[in-house]
């Protein structure tokens, strides 16, 4: 209130100052019209601008020229966008004229001609003192009595399509009135649509999106973020509130920058849209929409069953072991009216009852609940559980640190799974008491079949709602409360294979939304940037290409397994953010960047002394043979090369992108002559890579592009001959030092040689080349490498192979081979 009594006082004293000056009559009026005496009034075409010039108030044809309407817009802008139109329904047709002004008594109307019997729009309001009408710098015509005394009408009170900051849309219980949006018909044509946002009061109040009677979207009770697809962005430029008590219930908004240019409209086709002046540009620039993925939509799911936008099932009831589906078959078939039942029904006159806690939901349909907004949750309990038609209770905003008492006492609908801490809540629902004991069993029985199911579930690629578990974040685990008495249900075995979920906003933050400067690299599955989380944690976030054919389903088995493995000699995937067609992963940040960027730089190659190639070449093998024999899963890499080895602070060697090649398609890595060729790929693929990976850093040299004076080989055939005619050293990156140890660099060369041969029999497994590498006992004497000279790698054959197809991926590529 305070700021808006200094707001009207500075408004007083323009308006003095104005009326001095008003005995001048222009056609642009500037503030105010005093019309009680008649002298003033708005024809067509005249202008009122608010004092601050932010707003302006006149007549426009949105669409035919027939049609004018009484409309405020933006005055600074130079695209006319009107927030706010007078006589939406009756506009002044034809060519007849039209005046704004004030009559007797305190009536703000909206006539043809200059006839007072001929009204077309009114204020309905009646003073017996004076006057004024007056524009103020929110955009909110006002009607007072007096100067600037009491409020009789404002225009914020009208919202049409657009709320613009300081605007309320809710509902005030002490005057009965009620603001909500509604969208207009067309984009020519301003008369009420068919779409309306409003707050329902029933219940808890909430927020909702009809379509004539028909709800579309709910957003979830209040807890502080607004929108359920949420953007932390949004909260960079807006902070919203929304107010619940006796007298009213509202959502409003406010800007952060007060000189930046927002708006929120409800546009024809029912979107919700946030928009953002950009001053140099000249154009309004979409900031926001409010996220309608499936699942969003209203009550997809129907009673006790959960929405989730990141499996392809979509439904599933809230519980599988507690819940069936009404309809089994057309639940199948992805029918879900019916929703989900108790398999046990409730047996509440015993007395025995129970609950059960759901995490990380959208809480459901408030429409038929009951709050008191201090009750503890202990106190909340106690009262759903002696009302047997209670069905469910929680707490009521996240933001109170527990407080507050939500009971619903109806089937629960509209419920959403929210992969994240943006809005998901607990929930707890009512459960007969044998339905309460399952969880021991479950935690029993888990150890034993974990490994199986695992395996199973990446096999046969069934992931999906395994995968939404998996992928969840960390702070929810350590926010759970631990309350012996409540069970989470059946978590523990999901919780197993968990890996963190950071919400895309979290990114955007961390990387200031994907900014150039942050950008690190750019790989064959995406861009990756350096962030920094808010505890201070560096991280490097891969992008992947949104151009990616790959399915979900398969992004998660392959997120899934890719995060089981975990080696010194593996970069650690830390988490993974899906958000509509955005993937992204989260990787820890190696500051020395990758191998190549040091390998083949002649400045930074001579950092790279001979002791440090030599660790790189061990630790690339041995999480190579992590990769291929040592982990559960035994993984191809594919694409192995100089770029795909990251180093830490110590320069110790981390291999990225392992498991990534064969979905997303990237291989541009040292390609082995049969995958060249024939398109097979075996581990020996991933041995011939290590091979040409090791040649290049003992010679500093790219393969590729490799050139020499006295023949055309490639740096293989260059090694090769070398190594055949006794003058192995001289392959050494010129930066070494001669210190170097050339029993090491001989074994290397040789080691290298061995992988690189052309048939992949002849190659050496990851463990013998990592135990070649660490002893000094007698090498083989390696063949002929594949690839000797430079053409054939660049021919035409190279470069027309085809990927594996599936059928092949089953029998010879297997990228993933269960043991
Ligand atoms: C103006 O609107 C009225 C009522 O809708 C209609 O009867 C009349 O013909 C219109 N006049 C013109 C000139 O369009
Ligand atoms: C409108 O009518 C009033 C008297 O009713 C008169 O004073 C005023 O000049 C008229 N204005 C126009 C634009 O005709
Ligand atoms: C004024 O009253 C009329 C008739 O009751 C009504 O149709 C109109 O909507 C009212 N105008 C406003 C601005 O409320
Ligand atoms: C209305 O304003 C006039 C001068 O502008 C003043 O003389 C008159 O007393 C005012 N009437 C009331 C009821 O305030
Ligand atoms: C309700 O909230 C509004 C806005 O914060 C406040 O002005 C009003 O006094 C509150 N009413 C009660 C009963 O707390
Ligand atoms: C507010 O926005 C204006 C224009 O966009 C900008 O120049 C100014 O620096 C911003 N102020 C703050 C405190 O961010
Ligand atoms: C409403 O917004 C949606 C989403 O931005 C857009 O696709 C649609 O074209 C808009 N409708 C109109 C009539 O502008
Ligand atoms: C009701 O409670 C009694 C004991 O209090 C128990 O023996 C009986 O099994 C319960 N009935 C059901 C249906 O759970
Ligand atoms: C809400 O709960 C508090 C604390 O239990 C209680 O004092 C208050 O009377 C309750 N209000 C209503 C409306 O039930
Ligand atoms: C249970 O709650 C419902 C809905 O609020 C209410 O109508 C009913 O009277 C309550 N029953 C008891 C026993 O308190």
């Amino acid at each position: 209130m305070r700021h808006l009594n200094v707001r009207i006082l500075m408004e007083k004293a323009t308006i003095l100052v104005l009326f001095l000056f008003s005995l001048h009559i222009q056609k642009i009026y500037t503030a105010e019209i005093d019309l009680i005496s008649d002298s003033k009034f708005l024809t067509e075409a005249d202008t009122l601008v608010s004092p601050g010039g932010n707003f302006e108030l006149g007549f426009f044809r949105p669409g035919s020229p027939e049609n004018k309407y009484v409309g405020i817009w933006y005055k600074k802008i130079s695209v006319q966008t009107v927030v706010w139109v007078a006589n939406r329904d009756f506009p002044v047709n034809g060519s007849s004229s039209a005046t704004l002004r004030i009559i007797s008594p305190g009536n703000l109307v909206l006539m043809k001609g200059n006839d007072t019997n001929d009204v077309i729009w009114s204020s309905n309001t009646t003073s017996s003192g004076n006057v004024t009408v007056q524009l103020d710098d929110t955009g909110n015509l006002v009607v007072r009595e007096g100067i600037g005394e009491k409020i009789l009408w404002q225009s914020f009170d009208y919202p049409t399509d657009t709320l613009l900051p300081g605007m309320k849309l809710g509902r005030s219980f002490l005057t009965g009135k009620e603001r909500h949006l509604s969208s207009w018909k067309s984009n020519q044509d301003p008369a009420p649509g068919e779409f309306t946002w409003s707050a329902e009061t029933s219940g808890y109040p909430q927020i909702i999106l009809k379509q004539g009677t028909t709800v579309i979207f709910r957003g979830g009770p209040w807890n502080d973020v607004w929108f359920s697809g949420d953007s932390a962005s949004t909260r960079n430029i807006v902070t919203g509130d929304m107010v619940i008590n006796e007298t009213e219930v509202y959502y409003t908004y406010s800007l952060l920058n007060s000189s930046v240019i927002s708006r929120l409209v409800l546009n024809s086709s029912g979107q919700l849209e946030r928009w953002v002046w950009v001053t140099d540009v000249n154009k309004w620039q979409i900031f926001l929409q409010l996220e309608r993925d499936f699942c969003d939509g209203y009550n997809i799911c129907y009673g006790y069953g959960t929405c989730s936008s990141l499996t392809s099932k979509r439904c599933s009831c809230l519980d599988e072991i507690r819940f069936v589906p009404r309809n089994q078959k057309g639940w199948e078939m992805a029918d879900w009216s019916g929703g989900c039942v108790r398999r046990t029904p409730l047996d509440c006159k015993n007395g025995t009852d129970g609950f059960i806690k759901y995490s990380n939901v959208k809480l459901p349909d408030t429409e038929s609940s009951w709050y008191n907004v201090s009750m503890s949750l202990n106190e909340c309990k106690e009262k759903c559980f002696k009302n047997c038609t209670c069905m469910a209770y929680s707490n009521i905003d996240i933001r109170r640190g527990g407080n507050g008492c939500l009971l619903w006492f109806s089937e629960l609908l509209d419920m959403k799974e929210v992969p994240d801490s943006n809005g998901g809540q607990d929930i707890f629902v009512r459960m007969a008491s044998s339905e309460l004991v399952h969880e021991k069993k479950e935690r029993a029985n888990l150890k034993i079949i974990l490994p199986v199911v695992f395996l199973g579930v990446l096999l046969i690629g069934l992931s999906s709602t395994w995968f939404h578990y998996a992928c969840r974040k960390r702070h929810h685990q350590q926010l759970r409360k631990d309350s012996g008495e409540f069970f989470d249900v059946g978590r523990s075995q999901r919780d197993a294979m968990e890996l963190p979920l950071f919400s895309f906003s979290t990114l955007a933050r961390a990387t200031a939304r994907f900014s150039p400067d942050n950008k690190i690299g750019e790989g064959g599955f995406g861009s990756v940037y350096k962030g920094v989380l808010e505890e201070g944690l560096e991280i490097a976030v891969k992008r992947l290409s949104t151009t990616s054919s790959q399915g979900l389903d398969e992004f998660k088995n392959e997120v899934i397994c890719i995060s089981k493995l975990q080696h010194r000699n593996l970069v650690r995937l830390l988490g993974c953010s899906i958000l509509g067609d955005e993937k992204l992963l989260i990787y820890e940040y190696m500051p020395n960047r990758s191998l190549d960027l040091c390998l083949f730089d002649k400045k930074r190659s001579s950092q790279l002394d001979w002791t440090t190639r030599f660790n790189i070449i061990k630790g690339i093998a041995r999480g190579l043979l992590y990769l291929h024999q040592d982990s559960r899963l035994r993984i191809i890499h594919r694409d192995l090369k100089a770029s795909n080895v990251l180093l830490d602070k110590d320069m110790n060697p981390k291999i990225s992108d392992f498991g990534m090649a064969r979905s997303f398609g990237g291989n541009d890595g040292y390609m082995s002559p049969e995958y060249a060729l024939d398109g097979v790929f075996s581990f020996k693929s991933d041995v011939f890579s290590f091979g040409v990976l090791v040649l290049e850093i003992v010679s500093g040299k790219r393969n590729r592009g490799f050139m020499h004076s006295e023949h055309d080989n490639n740096l293989l055939g260059h090694a090769w001959r070398m190594h055949n005619e006794g003058r192995s050293m001289e392959l050494i990156d010129t930066s070494l030092s001669q210190s170097s140890n050339s029993s090491e660099v001989i074994r290397s060369i040789i080691v290298g040689l061995l992988c690189v041969q052309q048939s992949p029999e002849d190659r050496p497994n990851m463990s013998s080349v990592v135990l070649m590498l660490g002893n000094e006992g007698i090498l083989q004497k390696p063949k002929q490498p594949g690839f000797f000279i430079e053409r054939i790698l660049h021919g035409a054959d190279v470069s027309s192979c085809s990927y594996p197809t599936s059928s092949t991926n089953d029998l010879t590529v297997t990228e993933v081979v269960a043991r």
